[in-house]
């Protein structure tokens, strides 16, 4: 029996499971601890999405670190420069740091690659993007995830911090919306 939820107007049946999750997350956290032994490691959460997966991930490194959460905020500017891009909430020294993004999904990589133009400029001595979920058939970026949780297809996902209109984030495991049935 696949579990089905629903999330504001759409259902969605069990993709990723609590325990797939879990074993994931702790190889990632894994590779992670062998990877960076010895490193000054600043983690960045960026918030909302990888709430839980952070969370997650940080019980099972072993490596002394520091983590830090950000938010991607856009404002509009002057009309001649147009929507400009602010990271907030960062206020560690990244100075001659390795840094590890971590994120929830990568989609398009649009995100990604704006949260990597801004951070370049903090001198961080490298920048790694670990992400829980990638979609490599939408991807169209620069910086496809160095550490990634779970390949999947272009379906729309919720649940471990990812949401349905900021709905569906508290669900402990991945759901994939069900396709409707016209
Ligand atoms: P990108 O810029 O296209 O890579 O999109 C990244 C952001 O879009 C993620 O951080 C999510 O907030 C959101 N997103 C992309 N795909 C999904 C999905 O399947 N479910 C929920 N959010 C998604
Ligand atoms: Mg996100």
């Amino acid at each position: 029996m696949i579990t089905v939820v629903q999330v504001l107007d759409k259902s969605f049946e069990e993709f990723i499971t609590r325990d797939e999750i879990q074993t994931e997350v702790e190889s990632l956290a894994e590779q992670i601890n062998n990877d960076f032994i010895g490193k000054e490691v600043v983690f960045i959460a960026v918030l909302n999405g990888s709430f839980m997966f952070a969370s997650d991930l940080m019980k099972s490194i072993s490596i002394e670190s520091e983590i830090s959460f950000i938010k991607m905020s856009s404002y509009s500017g002057t009309s001649t420069t147009g929507t400009v891009n602010k990271l907030i909430g960062l206020n560690n020294d990244l100075t001659g740091k390795s840094v590890i993004i971590v994120e929830d999904i990568i989609d398009t990589g649009i995100t990604i690659d704006e949260i990597m133009a801004l951070l370049t400029m903090e001198g961080a001595k490298e920048v790694k993007v670990c992400s829980l979920l990638y979609k490599p058939t939408a991807f169209k970026g620069t910086y496809k995830p160095d550490y990634i949780g779970f390949s999947i297809s272009n379906a729309f996902v919720v649940g471990y911090g990812l949401d349905y209109n900021e709905k569906g984030r508290n669900l402990d495991s991945i759901f994939k919306i069900k396709e409707s049935k016209t």
